[in-house]
Order: structure tokens, then C-alpha cells, then sequence
């Protein structure tokens, strides 16, 4: 069992500062370098592929490492602030680098074979696919068996990194100053110790950040994979701390009471729905709050508020099986929110992530 240790106690804040962006930049240069040749690789095995993409301007680039510069200087000052402990910034799972990343390379053939006969919706035979709804039957990102696949769970975290050059950790982080903000009203009112859900938990990294920063709440995660939540509690399993209840539920039929959790949060989920499912998750995420109670969303920028990053969102469902993707972008969720009856809906950007913060009022 390993127990984050108190860096601030160990090394001066400074050297942390340092080896945290060393550690930044080196994930980075990685994650570029490993994009740069799958897709020399991939062009040359599918040259159709490169022409439908639209390269980025000199502009946008510059504009991307600003952005990704702004993100952990914020990371930085929140863990400062003792919104969540510094430990949690050299958070890696580097054995699964070590153990799974020759994996990618060697998943590589059938991802093309894939794209080449535009199968999408392709799963090995021994996988049951009874019970699951239609629209998650994708294989997201050209995975091999989708979210249902034991190495696509293996694979996912890794996958993840590369595609934001180290920053995936960093964009889910920015949940959590978010739902601390909001929690201790709700705390007050509940008189009881937080109860937080993470809606589509996957492989459990949020879960792991929310029980980082919030040591004494009661944590639970759904997620519709029972692989990736296995995995979830392999890596939950092998640190200190109370183990979050994890359930394999639709998000559309929480399986809880009403007015049961002081905050709701999900990371990554809602451009992977089709919008009735993501007025569905809404409306479940209303329902299972405690009146005065947070939702906290977490997924890609939108069109509808950042048209400078047109070309990084038109390329994303073309690089990724993003079935979805399209109409999520113009999808506004703030309206969504609003009819399921939240109020003070605010929402921020960091990289190429937004965050919507939603209370539930007290009275009806
Ligand atoms: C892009 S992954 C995000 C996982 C995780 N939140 C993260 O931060 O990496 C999307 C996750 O949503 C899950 N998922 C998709 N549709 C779902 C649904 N209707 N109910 C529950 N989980 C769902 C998938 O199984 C997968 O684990």
C-alpha cells in the first residue's frame, strides 16, 4: 500500500515547481513525438485520412502552448493554495507506461484495418454485448472493443496522455477547486460528511483526484464498462484511503435515492452521448443531488464559445471515432442544465477543456 507523501515537507517549493514542469515538458515532447510518428505511420498506410484534415496555423499552435502554460501555472498555484495536495501533480501510472505502451503500438494495424472498412461497431465475438444502449456500441477512438475490451481498459489512460501531451491529468484536475468552491454550503446543510459521485468513472483517475482532496467524503463511481471498472478499482485498490463504491449502471438510470449526493461530477463523458442521453444524464445528476448540491461537467471546448479552435475540433472526430462529437459542439449545455430546473450555471476554459458548474437550488 503507498500513501501520497507530503512533498511541500520534503523539497523546496521551488525544486517542486521545477520537476513538476520538467515532468510536464518531458510528457509533452513524448506525446508529440509518439503523435508525430503514428501519423507519418498512418498517413502512409492511409493517405485519405491526411487530406481530410485541416492543419493547424502557426497562430493556433502558439495559441495551444499558451493555453497548456496558463493551465499549469493555475495547477501550480492551486496546489499551493492547498486546493488538493501537491502529490497529486506527479500522479502517474507510470508501470502501466511501461507495461502497456509497446500495446499501442502493436493495436496500431487493426486500428487501421478498421478505419479502411469502416467498421465501427466492431467487438470480439466473446464480448456480451446484451444490455448496453445502442449508441455505446463504438469503437470510441478506433479502440479495439470499444469501452468493453479488458486491453482497451489496459490502453485508455495512455491513450488519453498522448492525445493531450500530458495534460488530460492536469484538464480533470481543474474539477476539483471547482467542487470544493461549491461543497462546503452543501456540507453545512447536510450536517453530514460530502457524498460525491463521479458519473462514468472509466479507470477511476477522477476518483482518485476527488479522494486526494477530499479525504474524509464517501466517493462513488458508475460507468457502463465493466472492464474500465475493474481496472478503477485495481488502481483505487493499491493506495491508502476509503475505496469509492463502484457500480456498472447507465448514467441515464442512476441507480440511487433522490437528493442523495452533495456533488456530482463527470469528466469526459458528454461528447460521447447523443444529446437525448446527455438531457438524460442531466436530468438523473438533478435528481440524485441534495437540494443546494454541485454538478460539475468536464469535457471538450465547444464551437458555440471558442471558433479560434475550429480546426482543432473538426479534426478530432476525424483522428478519433467521435460519432457524437459534431453535434456535441454545438450543443449547449448551460440550456440543458437550466431545464432540468439548475440555477447559477457558470463555465470556464482551460486548454481545450470547459466546465460547467451547476447548483441545485433549495427551493423547487
Ligand atoms: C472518454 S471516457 C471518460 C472516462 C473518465 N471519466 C475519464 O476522465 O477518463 C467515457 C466513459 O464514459 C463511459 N460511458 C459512456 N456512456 C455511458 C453511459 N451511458 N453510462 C455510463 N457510462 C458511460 C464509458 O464507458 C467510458 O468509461
Amino acid at each position: 500500500m503507498q500513501s501520497f507523501p507530503n512533498l511541500d515537507q520534503l523539497i523546496p517549493s521551488d525544486w517542486t515547481q521545477l520537476a513538476y514542469q520538467t515532468l510536464q515538458d518531458g510528457k509533452a515532447a513524448f506525446g508529440l513525438l509518439d503523435k508525430t510518428l503514428k501519423n507519418r505511420l498512418t498517413d502512409f498506410f492511409l493517405p485519405d485520412r491526411q487530406k481530410k484534415t485541416t492543419p493547424l496555423s502557426a497562430e493556433l499552435t502558439a495559441k495551444l502552448q499558451t493555453l497548456r502554460k496558463e493551465l499549469f501555472a493555475v495547477e501550480w498555484e492551486d496546489a499551493q493554495a492547498g486546493v488538493y495536495p501537491v502529490s497529486l501533480l506527479f500522479d502517474h501510472e507510470w508501470e502501466d507506461f511501461l507495461r502497456y505502451y509497446p500495446a499501442l503500438w502493436l493495436d496500431l494495424p487493426n486500428v487501421w484495418q478498421r478505419i479502411r472498412q469502416k467498421k465501427y461497431q466492431n467487438f470480439s465475438p466473446d464480448i456480451d454485448l446484451e444490455g448496453y444502449p445502442a449508441y455505446y456500441l463504438q469503437n470510441f477512438h478506433y479502440q479495439t472493443d470499444g469501452y468493453l475490451g479488458e486491453m482497451s481498459a489496459n490502453l485508455y489512460d495512455l491513450q488519453v496522455e498522448i492525445l493531450f501531451n500530458g495534460a488530460a491529468d492536469g484538464m480533470r484536475r481543474r474539477i476539483l477547486k471547482l467542487v470544493k468552491e461549491n461543497l462546503p454550503t452543501v456540507a453545512e446543510f447536510s450536517g453530514q460528511s460530502a457524498k460525491i459521485l463521479d458519473v462514468a468513472c472509466g479507470t477511476g483517475r477522477s476518483l482518485k483526484m476527488l479522494r486526494a482532496t477530499f479525504p474524509k467524503a464517501s466517493l462513488f463511481g458508475v460507468d457502463l464498462s465493466p472492464t474500465y471498472l475493474r481496472k478503477a478499482n485495481q488502481m483505487l485498490s493499491q493506495e491508502l484511503g476509503e475505496l469509492p463504491q463502484l457500480i456498472r449502471a447507465n448514467a441515464e438510470t442512476l441507480p440511487y435515492l433522490d437528493n442523495y449526493f452533495s456533488a456530482v461530477t463527470s469528466v469526459f463523458l458528454f461528447h460521447e452521448l447523443p444529446p437525448e442521453a446527455r438531457q438524460n444524464v442531466i436530468q438523473e445528476a438533478f435528481r440524485v443531488l441534495q437540494p443546494g448540491g454541485v454538478f460539475v461537467i468536464c469535457d471538450s471546448i465547444q464551437a458555440i464559445d471558442s471558433p479560434d479552435f475550429q480546426p482543432v475540433m473538426e479534426n478530432f472526430p476525424l483522428l478519433f471515432h467521435e460519432p457524437y462529437y459534431r453535434h456535441y459542439i454545438t450543443d449547449d449545455l448551460v440550456i440543458r442544465l437550466e431545464e432540468c430546473g439548475f440555477r447559477t450555471v457558470q463555465t470556464e476554459n482551460h486548454l481545450v477543456s470547459k466546465y460547467w458548474v451547476a447548483i441545485k437550488p433549495f427551493e423547487a
